[in-house]
């Protein structure tokens, strides 16, 4: 690796200072270089304090993805079985569409360690930066008309979420359809797309983003409100390898369990989850605004509603917001 003799003096100081001196000298490059080779690291997901006359200190490492440790966390037998793991791509979204089109198995997980051009729901941008989050698309072939791909979104959030509270020990919970939030700020993302055919799933991604050890600083100024990392509401930074492995077994288990016994069980599973219940929500769809406290989930997976006015609603797409 290009910066393996820079890491590798880092490593010799454990946690002290290394002076721009000393690694021009050690490493007979230029001042310039080392602060270009420091930058590099930088968008890498590495994190350095700089301080003047005491030099770099490395704060923060990512963790790297390797196939073997994924496979120690991964328990099933389907999903994740069949790894994709990318440096750098546009979207996984991309390249799982184009390895089901190409016609990879279900269960086919794309892993990248940063995405160019994420993706989010209603056309929004995903903020996917190096070394720090989770950035996946997982290949699934429901055998399922396609009404009940909501059911399959809520499905992944209950998974999801419930994997990172059991990773991390924080209470995450759910916001209707697809948001896991910590403290009222979303840390997860999930986007279900679907290739149809005569009203069928053909296949369907799940395309899960999770920002796991983002800093503060990390964030453009507009998330800076809105969004938060597990590193930064545990207190620690976490095994973003462990977390895949946790997803991908409580997603299949869920899935299994679909399969056999409906949506009753993951529904229940949803609502206790939920950071959404009993609150009051707003939603606008088209042209429609709908006002009140969530109550719970309706059989197909909506938000139910009763409004101001005593009414119960429903909200079956759209934003809400809490
Ligand atoms: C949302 O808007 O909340 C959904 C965000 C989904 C982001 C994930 S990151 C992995 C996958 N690849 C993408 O481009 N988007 C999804």
């Amino acid at each position: 690796m290009k910066y393996k003799m820079l890491l590798d003096l880092f490593d010799e100081k454990s946690n002290g200072f290394l002076s721009g001196e000393e690694i021009s000298n050690r490493l007979s490059i230029s001042r310039a270089a080392v602060w270009k080779q420091i930058n590099q690291l930088r968008e890498l997901g590495y994190e350095f304090e700089a301080v003047s006359r005491k030099g770099y200190r490395l704060l923060y490492k990512p963790d790297e993805y390797e196939h073997k440790d994924l496979m120690q966390h991964i328990n099933t037998a389907v999903f994740g079985s069949r790894l994709h793991i990318l440096e750098s791509t546009t979207s996984t979204q991309i390249e799982a569409i184009k390895l089901a089109e190409e016609g990879a198995e279900a269960g086919t997980l794309v892993i990248s360690d940063m995405q160019t051009s994420g993706r989010g729901r209603l056309g929004r941008s995903w903020f996917s930066p190096a070394g720090k989050g989770i950035w996946m698309s997982l290949v699934l072939r429901p055998e399922l008309p396609v009404r009940f791909m909501p059911q399959l979104t809520l499905l992944t959030g209950v998974a999801v979420c419930s994997a990172i509270r059991t990773v991390t020990g924080v209470e995450a919970g759910l916001k209707w359809p697809n948001d896991i939030l910590i403290g009222g700020r979303k840390v997860c993302g999930i986007l279900l797309e679907a290739a149809t055919e005569d009203n069928k799933v053909r296949y369907c991604i799940a395309g899960i983003g999770i920002d796991v050890n983002l800093s503060e600083q990390d964030y453009p100024e507009e998330l800076r409100s809105i969004a938060t990392s597990l590193r930064m509401e545990a207190g620690t930074s976490v095994s973003r390898s462990k977390l895949i492995g946790a997803v991908m077994n409580e997603l299949e288990a869920r899935y299994l369990q679909y399969e056999k016994e409906g949506f009753a069980p993951i529904l229940k599973e949803w609502e206790a989850l939920s950071a959404s219940i009993g609150k009051q929500v707003r939603s606008v769809a088209l042209n429609q605004v709908i006002e009140g406290t969530a109550i719970g989930l309706s059989d197909s997976g909506g938000l139910m509603v009763l409004t101001e006015e005593g009414m119960n609603s429903t909200i079956f797409s759209g934003e809400v917001e809490i």
